[in-house]
């Protein structure tokens, strides 16, 4: 029987999946494996159902003569080398689509606490501060007649514009290619990145890490926003130079911001978790009950897939 590793828990269901086809070795530890488990036992495997907190580089992919699929447990894959891995003939697969709903929704959610100051209001209420009415007390902003402006047009993206449907906004977005029947759908204006900066109330940012979007979004690009913007990531941490996002938000030019993702993982920078304007979550995009079961499946029909022979159905 072939042998498969699961680098954490995934739900049991999955498990069940995968054990009908493999022996499965799974770690429980509750801790991310370590750069030394990593090297010395992805080997041992057919396959491999990895965590996007699993660094898979050459070092790493050098050890490998017998792994012939790795199944990120994600849609992003910047933690893997694809290249390299494709040279050597590993296949990797992601988990596109079953997790745009659930991506755009936290996205939504994040644009909303923190326009309304819901996280702010809520923690003031508990802290027994409550006394009165005031016309200004925890005066947020509208959502609705605004202008979106969206940072990458795929599959997350669109789903994030779907969504703002009802509130009647406006869309600017930016990609790097033109989708005329995403402007067509949405009468979306394809601009470029300075363009959308300085002309959205909200930002939210929806492209994968790679080398040409590390630091797209930086000190001179968040200069151009309004002053009363919002600023959404839940894509990966470093497409935002975290540290010119900290004096953006000191500076007090923008209004706040909301992250699901942040450079270096798990650390969030103090200066961020000290501000009122700022609402930070950790790194739970994806995390529905529905959604984190079908991106388990998915990744182990991908791994069933190869190893009897067949394609990736989400390969990269
Ligand atoms: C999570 O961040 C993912 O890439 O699916
Ligand atoms: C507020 O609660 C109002 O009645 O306007």
């Amino acid at each position: 029987m072939k042998k498969i590793l699961v680098t954490d828990l995934i739900p049991k269901s999955t498990l069940k999946l995968l054990r009908k086809h493999f022996e499965v070795d799974i770690n429980t530890s509750g801790q991310d494996l370590s750069r030394d488990e990593i090297l010395s036992s992805f080997n041992n495997y057919d396959g491999i159902l990895s965590m996007f907190s699993n660094k898979i580089d050459k070092e790493v992919i050098d050890t490998l003569s017998n792994v012939k699929i790795i199944a990120n447990y994600a849609v992003g894959y910047n933690n893997i080398d694809v290249n390299y891995a494709k040279e050597k003939g590993i296949a990797i697969s992601n988990t596109p689509d079953v997790l745009s709903d659930t991506t755009a929704e936290t996205a939504w959610a994040l644009l909303i606490t923190v326009a309304r100051r819901i996280v702010e209001a809520d923690k003031y209420l508990r802290d027994g501060k409550w006394q009165k009415f005031s016309f200004d007390f925890m005066a947020g902003q509208d959502i609705h007649n605004k202008t979106l402006g969206i940072v990458g047009a795929g599959r997350i993206g669109k789903k994030f514009a779907q969504k703002s449907v009802g509130y009647n906004m406006k869309i600017l977005y930016y990609n790097r290619k033109r989708d005329i029947d995403f402007e067509n759908e949405y009468d979306a204006e394809y601009v470029d990145l300075n363009t959308l900066m300085a002309n959205s109330d909200f930002v939210s940012v929806h492209v994968p890490l790679t080398s040409s979007t590390h630091h797209l979004i930086n000190y001179d690009n968040m200069s151009l926003m309004k002053n009363n913007a919002i600023l959404i990531n839940t894509s990966r941490g470093a497409v935002i130079k975290e540290e010119a996002l900290v004096k953006i938000l000191k500076e007090k030019k923008i209004f706040g911001a909301g992250l699901d993702v942040y450079e270096n993982e798990p650390l969030v920078p103090i200066d961020l978790i000290k501000m009122d304007n700022v609402v930070l979550l950790p790194h739970i995009g994806s995390s529905s009950t529905e959604t984190r079961t079908a991106m388990a499946d998915l990744a182990a029909r991908n791994i069933i897939s190869v190893l009897n022979g067949g394609e990736p159905l989400t390969g990269v």
